[in-house]
């Protein structure tokens, strides 16, 4: 008999639910974006998400059910994102989830976002299975995660500072391309001079696999500083295509390492930077030129989704990792506590 889980996402600006059947099939996958509003502001304002969350969050969720033919008495588990994220939103998602279960007697399942960032490489790929690298790239995280089971995971290396998504929304901002910087630097890059400027590539002293952006995101803006200090016209494009060159020349750099040392028999990337063109080729390069096989999920299950949620809600529903009502909205969870 199949499982049927509920996924709901609500942890920065993206209110979302799906359907998801034994962790891998996906019958509907609503997503509600607020990119257009904080667009506005050059960023997300915690605030405004908190309140746009209410307002959608019941016909997201009516949606999902309805999409995937179902009614509330097909789910058999409520998966819904505690943390980490802001906490206003991850409020919103994990008060609606409590309020839902309580009425109507479905068990609760709490889900970290970042797992549900790998396990969106389920989805589409139903030969894959642990153990494997996972590099998640997000606005929030930078993560290179051995996958050693369905739940438990290694953090090998993490940000020092800034996420690689982070650095791509600010230099976008300082080059005018505005939020979200990540897509918009992907498609200006298309038309720029990857060797036109030379970014530095820092590395973390300590240890191997972590990773440092405010440096490289620095040395952005002290080029356009200078650039305007002495009248020189700003391509906006080889600006946009030598950041991107930086940021996954250096992500690439520490997966390959890691692959060497570790051997995984396979390699993943997750989160939303990871729907960056440049960035899956370049890994894709890599682990074919090393012979292990790349998965990465469709651009729409790497930024938030519901559908990732329900993924790993049910390996945590399979688990028993029921939540109780008491439940909070935990804004810095680490990966790996259930
Ligand atoms: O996973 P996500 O939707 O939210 C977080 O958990 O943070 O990731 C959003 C981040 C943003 O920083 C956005 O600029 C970046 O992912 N992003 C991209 C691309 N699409 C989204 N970065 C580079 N290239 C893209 N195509
Ligand atoms: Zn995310």
């Amino acid at each position: 008999m199949s499982i049927k889980i509920l996924g709901i996402e609500s942890s920065c600006d993206e209110t979302a639910a799906a359907v998801v059947e034994d962790g891998r099939v996906v019958l509907s996958n609503v997503i509600s974006s607020q990119i257009d509003i904080h667009t506005l502001y050059g960023g997300v304002v915690p605030e405004i998400a908190s309140r746009k969350h209410v307002e959608r969050i019941s016909q997201v969720v009516e949606g999902a059910l309805k999409d995937a033919g179902c009614t509330l008495a097909d789910i058999d588990a409520i998966a819904v994102t505690y943390g980490p994220g802001l906490v206003g939103p991850l409020l919103v998602g994990v008060s609606y989830a409590k309020a839902l279960s309580y009425t109507s007697k479905i068990p609760l399942v709490p889900v970290h976002h970042i797992e549900g960032h790998i396990c969106a490489n389920f989805i589409e790929n139903p030969e894959l299975k642990p153990p494997f690298l996972c590099l998640v790239v997000s606005g929030g995280h930078t993560h290179l995660v051995m996958v050693k089971d369905y739940r438990d995971y290694e953090v090998l290396g993490r940000t020092r500072d800034d996420a690689a998504g982070e650095a791509f929304d600010k230099v976008a901002r300082a080059i005018g391309l505005g939020y979200p910087g990540g897509p918009k630097i992907e498609k200006a890059a298309r038309e720029g001079n990857e060797d036109a400027i030379t970014f530095p590539r820092a590395k973390v002293e300590g240890s191997v696999y972590d990773f440092s952006f405010s440096g490289m995101k620095s040395a952005a803006l002290n080029y356009l500083n200078s650039c305007q200090m002495q009248n020189i016209p700003v391509v906006q494009e080889d600006v946009a295509a030598c950041f991107q060159r930086a940021v996954t020349d250096v992500l690439c750099d520490r997966a390959s390492a890691a692959i060497d040392e570790y051997k995984p028999t396979a390699f993943a990337i997750a989160g939303g930077v990871a729907s960056n063109g440049a960035l899956r080729a370049k890994m894709k390069d890599m682990c074919d030129r090393k012979g292990i096989p790349f998965y990465n999920p469709s651009p729409i299950f790497c930024t938030d989704n519901g559908a990732m949620i329900g993924a790993a809600g049910y390996h945590e529903f399979m688990a028993g990792n029921i939540a109780g009502l008491d439940l909070n909205a935990t804004p810095a969870l680490k990966l790996g506590e259930h």
